[in-house]
């Protein structure tokens, strides 16, 4: 019935997630308040691990990308189910760090780390850094020296594949922030100033084409581009590239109007094409890192708000305001995100009105939803927004100086506090 299997309706026809009704989280942790099913988050990394195994023979590793949704909890139950994780940041490595994540599951992305950054990763033994280009390779070096460490390196490829999606998240063509280009050379440039250093060891290859794509096709070609890149490697330096990251991407439904492929429907198609690829290149499958975020922690929350003002514009629209907005969730002032939106307390009603859904900052395109067909809401009610999981709190802001939401895990029904609500005070500590 919902576009997630941690999501349900009770008896007194509440929606309820992980079992616990949202009426009873709102009431009793506030609002606005972002709630995760434990449970579907962990079956998430049991169903990509098995994956791994039934489709790699266990050849390799799920790195969760935690940009998608970072806090202690999460980097807990990452390490406990088996996952690297995907960081692109000090504060990430500092927070999976922090609750004794195995430093050698940390992957170091980042089109632009800072030399602290590298610094920081290179003390803290991190497993792989992904270099994005030559300045952060040079920098590699010197701190390899400093540090008198060998550092495993891979290199982030531009395949120069144009996935269909959004274009603000759409990373492997060659006009991208990211990575070397393999049209004009750069990237094998790249690989010959790995190999020129002793101290630098160039393990693997890694390549990410965007987010929430559908097709598993362009993820197909990208996993011959790589390999035949890893073959013109062997042929050029006589080095065997053992380590291939493919990056994440996998969509997700949001609305009904998304039909994912599933997760098979990309693991089949893109282990065919590598194990092929070995075959004609006479290479070895090389160990497979998958990087998913969205599919792992996007449909296994939702977000409750209260609704507070509702204006009937007539012949116009009917605007229902909510305690956030884009300072927790900015997905849809950024890339227009469609989401299901449900009045929380009539879950199994049929829609009878059309609203847009308001946030509360000064700011005309604060909306997390527009023409969104839910059963009507008055003040007071609560509203749920679907698949908030991921790139919501990761992404919040204090805009307006508007506290950030708590956050709640639900295991077994039990809701427990992983994120505090963001106090005034807070807000404030760093001003002088
Ligand atoms: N690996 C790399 C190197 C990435 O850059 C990303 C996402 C992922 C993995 C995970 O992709 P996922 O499986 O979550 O699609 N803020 C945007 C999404 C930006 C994605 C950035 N990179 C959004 O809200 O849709």
């Amino acid at each position: 019935m919902f576009v997630s299997d941690s999501l349900n309706v009770n008896k007194e026809g509440h929606l309820t997630i992980g079992g616990a009704d949202t009426l009873d989280l709102a009431k009793n942790f506030g609002t606005p308040l972002i709630v995760y099913s434990e449970d579907g988050i962990r079956k998430n990394f049991k169903f990509f691990n098995s994956s791994i195994q039934e489709y790699y023979g266990g050849n390799g590793r799920v790195l969760y990308a935690s940009k998608a949704f970072c806090c202690k909890e999460m980097c807990r139950i990452a390490e406990s189910e088996n996952a690297g994780l995907d960081v692109v940041s000090g504060g990430e490595i500092y927070t999976a760090l922090s609750v004794g994540f195995p430093e050698d599951r940390l992957y170091f992305h980042g089109n632009n780390k800072t030399y602290n950054e590298l610094e920081y990763a290179v003390k803290s033994g991190v497993g792989r850094i992904i270099a994005d280009n030559i300045e952060e390779i040079k920098t590699l070096e010197s701190l390899a020296e400093k540090y008198g460490k060998k550092i495993d390196v891979y290199l982030r490829v531009k395949p120069g594949i144009d996935a269909h999606t959004h274009k603000f998240i759409r990373t492997g063509q060659i006009d991208s922030k990211f990575g070397f280009a393999l049209e004009t050379g750069e990237a094998m440039d790249a690989v010959r100033e790995c190999t020129k250093s002793k101290k630098l060891n160039l393990c693997g290859m890694h390549c990410h084409i965007g987010s929430q794509i559908f097709d598993p096709s362009p993820f197909v070609l990208a996993a011959e581009v790589m390999m035949k890149f890893l073959s013109d490697i062997q042929r050029e330096t006589g080095i065997t590239i053992t380590e291939l990251d493919l990056g994440g991407g996998f969509g997700i439904k949001y609305t009904e109007n998304d039909k994912p492929v599933g997760l098979d429907g990309y693991m089949r198609p893109v282990s065919e094409q590598i194990k092929k690829s070995a075959e004609k290149y006479s290479l070895p499958v090389p160990y497979i890192l998958l990087e998913p975020g969205r599919s792992i922690a996007a449909a296994e929350a939702v977000t409750l708000y209260t609704v507070g003002a509702v204006k009937k514009i007539p012949n116009i629209r009917n605007y229902v305001s909510i305690d956030g907005g884009m300072t927790d969730n900015p997905r849809y002032i950024l890339y227009q995100a469609e989401y299901t939106v449900l009045n929380a307390g009539k879950a199994d009603a049929l829609p009878d009105t059309t609203v847009t859904v308001a946030g509360k900052c000064c700011e005309t395109g604060d909306l997390i939803q527009e023409n969104a067909k839910i059963k009507e809401v008055k003040a007071g009610d609560i509203l749920a927004v679907l698949t908030t999981g991921a790139y919501c709190y990761s992404m919040a802001s204090n805009y307006n100086r508007v506290e950030r939401p708590e956050v709640v895990f639900v295991t077994d029904g039990i809701p427990r506090t992983v994120i505090r609500r963001e106090t005034y005070e807070q807000m404030a500590q760093n001003d002088i």
